[in-house]
């Protein structure tokens, strides 16, 4: 088991009960999918899990250790572990392509390498790896904010890449990007899952990228999980549990 989330309760300071005993595993090498309406907690639930905000209450083990506490060093080091890529891309604009891809091993660089940009060959050669399983090496040089959405995206999880993360967390990965895009940047976190072996726990709003994507999925409603299963399983029945009577399914293909 890579990551076990165990009666996890999250309540912020304004009094929202974001999460409500939610608990759940992951094996390594599984490509999970967490659906749920807007504000049904999904984004909170991965922050949680790299503790970008700390839970209220319940446990989070992940690779048999207790993580849900750690500070320090041993945060940092849970940190290496989970690459995290996010919807808005969170690329710094005016640097390029490969200076940002390096930022995502800025944690374990020196203090000189960082501010000087004056990295080793290895580094360079790592940064320049993982474009190539993105396919966007030759953007290398580029300004990040000269690119288009969808290859914005790519290079943020070739960042996420350059520490070899055991779990890749994608928190609605290609809600900014029209379907076509949205299917090629999926292909890469498939890609990344299968040749990697990365375990992928990421956000979707549209059921037919998780049908096509997910090896199980979790709906979140409320702050709590209300299916957890097989992306086929997903009736017309529960899509209603899940998205409420009104819904209608839109594909994207
Ligand atoms: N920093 C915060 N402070 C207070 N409440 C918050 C905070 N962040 C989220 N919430 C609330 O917690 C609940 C869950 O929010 P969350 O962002 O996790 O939902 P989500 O499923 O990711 O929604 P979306 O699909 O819109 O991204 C919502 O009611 C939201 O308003
Ligand atoms: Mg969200």
């Amino acid at each position: 088991m890579l990551l076990e989330v165990k009666n996890l309760h999250k309540i912020y300071k304004n009094g929202t009960h974001a999460l409500k005993g939610v608990s759940f595993k992951v094996k390594e090498g599984e490509f999970l999918v967490i659906i749920g309406l807007s504000g049904s907690g999904k984004s909170t639930l991965l922050r949680c899990i790299n503790r970008l905000i700390e839970p209220t209450t319940g446990k989070i083990i992940f690779n048999g250790k207790d993580v849900t506490h750690v500070r320090g060093e041993e945060l940092r080091d849970l940190k290496r572990q989970i690459g995290m890529v996010f919807q808005q891309f969170n690329l710094i604009k005016r640097r390029s392509v490969l200076t940002n891809v390096i930022t995502g091993k800025l944690g374990s660089l020196g203090t000189f390498e960082s501010i000087f940009e004056k990295f080793s060959d290895d580094v360079y050669e790592k940064a320049h790896s993982c474009l190539e399983t993105v396919g966007i090496s030759e953007k290398a040089k580029m300004r990040a904010d000269s690119l288009s959405g969808g290859q914005q995206q790519r290079v943020a999880i070739a960042r996420s890449l350059m520490q070899n993360p055991k779990l890749l967390l994608a928190d609605e990965p290609v809600a900014s990007l029209d379907p076509a895009t949205s299917n090629s940047v999926m292909q890469y976190f498939e890609k990344i899952n299968k040749e990697f072996g990365t375990t992928v726990v990421c956000n979707l709003h549209f059921l037919s990228l998780v049908r096509k994507y997910a090896s199980r999925v979790i709906a979140l409603k409320a702050g709590e999980i209300i299916y957890e299963g097989s992306p086929h399983e997903i009736s017309e029945e529960w899509f209603r549990t899940i998205y409420g009577e009104e819904a209608e399914e839109v594909e994207i293909r």
